[in-house]
């Protein structure tokens, strides 16, 4: 079973707001977190969102037991306000939300899905219908376009000789499978013993540009915090530095950071303070965790609460 990162240290952050408020899990995956929010909170109703339909056919089953206290919708996170609306849950003010970031491992392990190099299948890594394929982006992207893909949501070094080895091998035919594109890396970057596998970066690099994972994270935190009542909570747990970077900058922006440029006699960007941050550092897995769950080892929760 696919364990929940953190859930003590959300469940706990994630107190609502008002005692039968909605709370919004805006990445559902399995339901870990929603069934231990469900069951800590007993007055709460909790509107659970994801992009992956496979994902909420899970999380129905496994929330059946809260009955009328849930409600399920398919979408990205993104689009939490027409969401909301639709839904028609509770009076559109919320007393609480968590994003659970990024893929799931059920996601990861399901061979077929194609976001890992370990198992051969096709190129597709879609986490759920709304985006493009991998297969699709290695396959049609210019050289220049994928190289900056990789180094972006990569950090790969190599980047610019991968970008090149794609496109030299698309020149045989389609990359259409896992092994395929591990295949190319590999015929350009060489790895030491204990080394991570050479493809490990450009197969994240791939799978963000894919579901346009950071696309619309700073518009989604600032939708987010605007519907959040007073005193509610946004918890958001980040799997890599460039999605808790975006996460960090936001809330500071939203405590009235002023971001104008440096040496403006008067501030121009309008800074407001709309929460306070909780959490000064990130909260990261205990010892315990890591040993039981090692995938919490990159799991960082930052959570701030509406003023
Ligand atoms: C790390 S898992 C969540 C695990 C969950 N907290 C649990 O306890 O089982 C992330 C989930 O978010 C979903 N997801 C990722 N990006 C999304 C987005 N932009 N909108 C909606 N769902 C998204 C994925 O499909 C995946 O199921």
């Amino acid at each position: 079973m696919h364990a929940a990162v953190l859930l003590n240290e959300v469940v706990e952050f994630l107190r609502p707001a008002r005692e039968n408020g909605t709370v919004v899990d805006a990445t559902v995956g399995l339901g870990g977190h929603a069934e231990a929010l469900l069951s800590r909170y007993p007055a709460i109703r909790l509107l659970a969102i994801d992009r992956d339909p496979r994902a909420l056919a899970l999380a129905r089953e496994r929330l059946e037991q809260f009955e009328t206290r849930v409600a399920f919708a398919e979408g990205r996170h993104e689009k939490l306000i027409d969401i909301l609306r639709q839904s028609q849950v509770g009076d559109g003010q919320l007393s609480g939300l968590l994003a659970d970031l990024g893929v799931s491992s059920m996601q990861l392990d399901d061979a077929s899905r194609g976001f890992s190099f370990r198992f051969d299948a096709p190129l597709d890594m879609r986490m759920g219908p709304d985006s493009r394929s991998a297969a699709e982006l290695v396959n049609t992207l210019d050289e220049h376009e994928l190289a900056r893909i990789l180094r972006d949501y990569g950090e790969e070094p190599m980047a610019r000789r991968i970008a090149r080895a794609i496109v030299e091998r698309r020149a045989e035919g389609a990359i259409e499978t896992t092994a395929q594109l591990a295949a190319v890396v590999r015929s350009v970057k060489r790895s030491k013993p204990h080394d991570i596998d050479p493809s490990t970066l450009t197969f994240q690099a791939l799978r963000i540009a894919a579901n346009e994972e950071l696309v619309g994270l700073d518009r989604f935190l600032e939708d987010a915090v605007s519907v959040l009542e007073p005193g509610a909570r946004i918890a958001v747990i980040s799997f890599h530095s460039l999605e808790d970077r975006i996460v960090k900058r936001a809330f500071k922006r939203l405590e009235g950071e002023c971001t104008c440029p440096p040496g403006l006699p008067v501030c121009g960007c309008g800074k407001q303070e709309l929460v306070e941050v909780l959490t000064s550092r990130p909260v990261t897995a205990s010892e315990e965790e890591l040993n039981r769950n090692p995938r919490s080892r990159s799991a960082k929760l930052r959570v701030a609460e509406r003023v």
